[in-house]
This record gives C-alpha cells, structure tokens and sequence, in this order.
C-alpha cells in the first residue's frame, strides 16, 4: 500500500477538484452518462462536505487512495448511480466510502434501493469499517463482511460496480483476474469494473491477465486507464 497525506492545501484542492472532476466528466460522456453529471462547483461543494464526514469517522492514518482518486471513485459513483456496488478488499473502508457514495450519502432509509456491499479477509478491519459506515450513513445502505473475496461473490446476486482492491498475500494482484472471472456472471450489462493499482510497478506482471481480459471486446464495451496518481484505476464498462 502507498501511504498518501489526507493533509492538502487549500489551492491544491481546488487543482484535485477540477483534474478529478474533468477525468470523471469524460468517463460519464463515454458512459452515456454526461447528464448526471454535476457542475464543477456543485462536485467541489459537494466532495468537501463527504469528505470531512468520512475522514471523521474513519479516521484512516493512511490510505492508499490519493486526494484525486478520492475524487474520481466519489464522481463515478455519483455519474453511474449503481444500484449495486460491490468493494473487494474493503480494509478499514476508506477507498469504499468514495466509491461507494451513491449508496452510503444518497440513501436516506429503507425505501432507496442503492447498496454497498464490502468485504475483506480482516476481521479487525471490517468491524473498524462497519463502525465507521455507522457514523455517516443508514445500517440499511451497506453490508461489511469478513469474507475471502470468492465466497462473498458467490452470496452476491446482480453487480453494477465492481470495485477491486483486494491486495493478496499469496497471489499478489494476480487475483485480480479471476475475481473478475468470478464476479462477471453477476454483472450487469453495462455495469463497471474499476480495478485499484493498475499503475504500481510492482504489480505489473500480476495484472496482465486483467489487463488482456479488460481489453477484450467481445466483453467489454471499453476500457479507460486513470493516471492521475502513482496508483491509477483501470475503468472498464462490461458488454
Ligand atoms: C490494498 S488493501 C485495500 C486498501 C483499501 N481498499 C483502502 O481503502 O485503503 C488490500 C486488502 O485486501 C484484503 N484481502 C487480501 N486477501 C483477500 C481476500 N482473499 N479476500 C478479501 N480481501 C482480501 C486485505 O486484508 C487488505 O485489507
């Protein structure tokens, strides 16, 4: 994991802000999507107030996800209004929150149909998310479980996004591949892929196979890299 400052300045906000939102606006317009888009001072406002409440409450020392792809995963999850979406390799669900935001800020009881679903192996770091979750949206909105990534998948019924930061000691990011494999019966047409860490050179090798399966056009309608950090998020719209 690449440890990442929360402390930014202000003018550097305002840069993230507008990088992040600009990244997001061109996904949404290859999504179809353009029209939910929000305006730029609409996404500032709204991403500092989210923001503030997530950091409060998880309260994470490090993240792996920078100011921008907390802005990214934030912009997406509101461009694409996922009825489902799905986090592997939640941890102390810092990344989850942003990604899975639609759900967490949106849902206001029992009636929205928007949901999260986390999980990871850690027990100690899916109850310090959950706890977390808790503090700043209804219980109905999210589920955390402490699951390997396999099994959760096999519970889960449709997925609209799917989200992958599952950071494996055994096969690495390798694992990326089949959990795709794994979790593409379940998705829906249309629905996205974001997989974490598509830049790190370390995992490179380990991320060919997603890569190569990402590009296929016979089940992907496209497939776009964000490079805006040293992380970077493979962004693929399934067929
Ligand atoms: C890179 S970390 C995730 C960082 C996190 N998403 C964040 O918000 O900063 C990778 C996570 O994958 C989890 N993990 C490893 N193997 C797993 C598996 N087979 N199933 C589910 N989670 C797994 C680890 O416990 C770890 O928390």
């Amino acid at each position: 994991m690449i440890a990442v400052s929360t402390q930014v300045p202000h003018e550097r906000r305002i840069l993230n802000d507008a990088i992040a939102w600009k990244v997001v606006r061109d996904l949404a317009k290859e999504a179809g999507r353009a029209h939910t888009l929000m305006s730029l001072p609409t996404f500032s406002k709204r991403f500092a107030i989210w923001q503030e409440r997530v950091r409060s409450a998880l309260n994470v020392p490090e993240t792996s996800f920078s100011p921008r792809m907390e802005r990214v995963l934030y912009g997406l999850a509101h461009a694409f209004e996922p009825k489902t979406t799905v986090f592997l390799g939640s941890y102390r669900g810092y990344g989850a929150a942003f990604a899975g935001a639609h759900a967490l800020e949106c849902s206001g009881g029992p009636e929205s149909r928007a949901r999260l679903w986390c999980c990871d192996v850690s027990a100690e770091d899916s109850a310090f998310c959950r706890n977390g979750f808790g503090l700043i949206a209804h219980s109905d909105t999210y589920v955390v479980e402490t699951l390997d990534a396999f099994d959760f998948i096999e519970r889960l019924e449709r997925i609209d996004c799917l989200v992958l930061d599952v950071d494996c000691p055994m096969r690495g990011k390798a694992i990326y591949a089949p959990l795709l494999e794994a979790a593409l019966r379940k998705m829906n047409s249309h629905g996205i892929v974001l997989a974490h860490d598509v830049l790190v050179p370390r995992f490179s090798e380990d991320l060919m196979p997603y890569l190569k399966s990402v590009a296929d056009p016979a089940r992907f309608l496209w497939t776009r890299r964000v490079s805006l950090d040293d992380a970077g998020l493979e962004v693929s719209c399934v067929y």
